[in-house]
């Protein structure tokens, strides 16, 4: 097994060294769920121009084997780099691939490979049509913003669709393209979306498209569409380095995306964020097996590239989400697959422990920094205890700066985690609330504030931050789910309608184990009523000795 050193994860995907980034292609098809991501097999640092498609098989989404790289920059359409795309099952059960490659001249056009043997479970091979590129770049479209096709989903007519990322004439939109054979792509005169150019111009990458269903949390296959269901786009905004999403009606004769939140407007940069932390690319897949919607994301490292070639490896994938449509028709909610219980071992608890304004309640018993804590706030005087929120503070980015840190006293918050804190608490990461009242109602702020998470200089430490939009007048509670995995911290507020993944460098996790503690820095008090906190095991992740009969 792996040692566990300079942050390496234990519960988290990531390969057994070099670079990572975007999740690729996943796909459940034949009793294996497949992940394949952007690869360098080189080293550990991002090389544009050396990009494969890493690829690893699993049974059960948390335990995966590492095999042979699925594409390689080999061919003309592609001897640039094997960029980001996606997987759709054709009819007859036979996987394919639509990427982006940069071909000789270093210009983004996109291409098709299929699994060579459909009968292998593990899909080992795949193979590159000699009538590649089969999109290539249109003459309105930069030659460096064309990329990242989506899963293809058929309409009624019977023809593909696949939607592709592009800037056409200097604007960041997605383009719809058209096919009956998945080879001859012709595409659609209007795009699905575009951001408008003003004030600053959007560069889109990794779009997802997917239907939900508009009740319930069962999942519907990516070409489902009719009464009942709603869609929802997500795209990845590189300026931003945020992933944002918009549900809304789509027409399949038009080709024609019509957003539900209207007033939040056209810039996509002003959508709900799918992520208010440091997860970007994300990308979904229907899981035939559990009837559900899985994402990953990729998650940066944000220690320095020195950090990066000592540890010999860059970048994890957040744990693979459930997501379906929140009640309300406009959010959506994310938590982990439930397969991540078969991990929890020894599990600690709380049921109604008050903390008093300014209390600190460690949370002992468990090694926390490789755990799943699961914490339900009760606030018995929100309406006394509120403070009133300055309309200044919209900007969610700004109420982190501002208003945000955990170690301020509020009224109604700061409260929530500290995670991966040293024993003499010179380092901690808060994941908190705060609560407002405004305009006769309330706003739930959620934040993870990275700026004392490490006393090492090189690595970042921003404060990340948003709205959890739950009714908390009504429920008078709030949950927090976080996982906590060495370098990583990933939560869900308000039962995963607002989440925030972040990474964490802590000098104490080289030589010290880790504490974690509930804490108050509001006027008011808060109960917690309910807090269960599991230590967890340790995951096969790609390491070299895995045994692929056991999937
Ligand atoms: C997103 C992205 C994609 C591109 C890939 C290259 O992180 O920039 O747009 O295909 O990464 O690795």
């Amino acid at each position: 097994k792996l040692r566990l050193h300079n942050g390496r994860t234990a519960y988290h995907f990531q390969p057994a060294k070099n670079w990572q980034n975007d999740p690729n292609g996943p796909l459940y098809h034949n009793g294996v769920y497949h992940l394949f991501f952007q690869y360098n097999p080189h080293g550990p640092l991002f090389d544009t121009g050396k990009l494969s498609w890493g690829h690893s098989v699993s049974g059960d989404l948390v335990n995966w084997a590492a095999l042979d790289t699925a594409l390689d920059p080999t061919d003309p359409f592609d001897v640039s780099g094997c960029w980001s795309g996606s997987a759709t099952v054709l009819p007859g059960d036979r996987p394919a691939f639509l990427y982006t490659g940069k071909d000789t001249g270093r210009v983004q056009v996109q291409n098709v490979a299929f699994a060579k043997n459909p009968l292998d479970p593990l899909l080992r091979e795949w193979e590159k049509p000699s009538c590649n590129p089969i999109i290539p770049i249109p003459a309105d479209v930069t030659h460096n913003n064309f990329r990242d096709p989506s899963t293809a989903w058929l309409g009624r007519d019977g023809l593909w669709r696949v939607v592709i990322a592009a800037e056409v004439n200097g604007v960041g939109s997605a383009l719809i393209y058209r096919s009956a054979d998945f080879l001859r792509w012709e595409r659609n005169a209007a795009p699905l979306h575009s951001s408008p150019q003003q004030p600053l111009g959007t560069t889109l990458e990794c779009p997802d498209f997917f239907p939900v269903a508009e009740h319930g949390s069962e999942a519907l296959d990516t070409s489902a569409n009719g009464t009942g269901v709603r869609h929802v786009l997500k795209l990845s905004e590189l300026s931003t380095h945020h992933d944002f999403y918009m549900v809304g009606r789509y027409d399949d004769l038009e080709d024609t995306f019509s957003p539900e939140e209207r007033e939040l407007g056209d810039d996509c940069r002003s959508w709900r964020f799918l992520d208010y932390g440091q997860a970007y690319a994300a990308k979904s897949f229907f899981d035939a097996r559990r009837n559900r919607r899985v994402q990953w994301a990729w998650v940066h490292e944000y220690d320095s590239r020195a950090d990066d070639v000592a540890k010999g490896w860059s970048g994890i994938q957040t744990f693979p989400r459930k997501v379906w449509l929140d009640g309300d028709g406009k959010q959506l909610l994310q938590w982990p697959v439930d397969e991540i219980e078969t991990l929890r071992t020894k599990r600690v608890g709380l049921q109604g422990t008050v903390v008093k304004a300014g209390g600190l309640h460690e949370i002992v018993g468990i090694a926390s920094s490789q755990a799943d804590v699961e914490v339900v706030f009760e606030i018995p005087n929100l309406e006394e205890a509120a403070e009133c929120f300055d309309p200044d503070w919209l900007d969610p980015k700004k109420l982190c700066r501002e208003k945000g840190a955990a170690f301020l006293q509020g009224g109604v918050g700061p409260f929530g985690l500290l995670v991966m804190a040293s024993g003499d608490l010179q380092e901690q990461t808060a994941v908190f609330f705060r609560v407002f009242k405004y305009q006769g109602k309330y706003k739930v702020f959620m934040c993870t504030d990275l700026t004392r998470s490490s006393t090492k200089a090189e690595v970042s430490k921003n404060a990340y931050g948003g709205f959890v939009d739950v009714d908390i007048e009504k429920d008078k509670s709030i949950s927090l789910r976080t996982l906590i995995d060495h370098s990583v911290i990933e939560s869900f507020g308000g039962g995963g309608r607002s989440c925030i993944t972040t990474r964490v460098y802590p000098e104490h996790a080289a030589s010290s184990n880790s504490h974690l503690y509930v804490f108050n820095n509001g006027s008011g008090m808060v109960n917690v009523s309910k807090l269960e906190a599991w230590e967890m095991a340790t995951a096969t992740v790609n390491v070299a000795d895995a045994d692929l009969d056991a999937l």
